[in-house]
């Protein structure tokens, strides 16, 4: 016999996972990246956008194998690999190399759009579906003015400006867009993430169950309930990866 709470249906999606991640990059690394930036050659950010997006792209980046660029993605990938809020919401199987761009001036937008799903990182032939996308900011919030990154989302909009040295990161499906700059400059990493889980609703899941164990266990110590939660999240997460 069914009662009525199995027959319970959503009648709206969820709404995407969006997550903010504080301090991705400390003090001294967000310093070195600034001052990388200082004497830089910008490149328009057309040319490496598809067609349909190169209508609406309207930044600059710095070339993917400037000396910056490199440093600053290393400090990035540092960034990320000692980050354990990054690795429970993302699961990370490949990362893009992150990206540096810049909006201001007369290049000072992107409109809506939804980033395409395979990329090619350039320096390593390999090829990223981006299941994640991700925006750290390099910029404080003061030293310019629009430059949100606004992201549709089931239950309307979110705007996003965070403070230098913390990211974002949303679902790759999502139309989104960054709203002109029209004062100082916006500096952003940007980059993708193919995760090991590829629906997000899975990925949710799995951070929900890891930050719940991880709280009990600070609550409680281990005991044989953790252990047992412990093991039933590595057991969702050995049926739902793939590696
Ligand atoms: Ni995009």
């Amino acid at each position: 016999m069914c009662t009525a709470a199995t027959h319970t249906h959503r009648t709206s999606k969820a709404a995407a996972m969006l997550l903010t991640i504080a301090n991705v990059l400390n003090a001294d690394e967000l310093s070195q990246a600034r001052s990388l930036l200082a004497d830089v050659d910008w490149k328009a950010g057309r040319d490496s956008a598809g067609k349909q997006a190169a209508d609406i792209k309207n930044n600059e980046q710095l070339p993917h194998e400037s000396e910056a660029g490199r440093a600053i993605r290393s400090l990035v990938l540092q960034g990320l690999d000692r980050n354990p809020t990054f690795f429970s919401a993302t699961l990370p199987k490949r990362v893009y190399p992150p990206r540096v761009n810049r909006y201001g001036g007369t290049e000072n937008s992107f409109g809506n759009h939804v980033d395409n799903a395979i990329r090619f990182a350039p320096d390593a032939r390999v090829r990223v579906r981006t299941d994640i996308s991700c925006t750290l900011f390099l910029a404080e919030p003061d030293e310019y003015d629009g430059g949100e990154l606004v992201i549709a989302d089931t239950g309307g909009s979110r705007s996003i400006k965070l403070k230098a040295g913390s990211a974002v990161i949303y679902p790759g499906t999502t139309l989104h867009q960054v709203t002109p700059v029209t004062r100082g400059y916006r500096l952003a990493c940007f980059f993708w993430i193919e995760s090991m889980v590829r629906s997000d609703e899975q990925r949710r899941l799995l951070f929900n169950l890891d930050n719940t164990i991880i709280r009990l266990r600070n609550q409680l110590g281990d005991n044989e309930d953790t252990i047992s939660l412990t093991g039933t999240y590595h057991n969702l997460l050995r049926q739902w990866a793939d590696t």
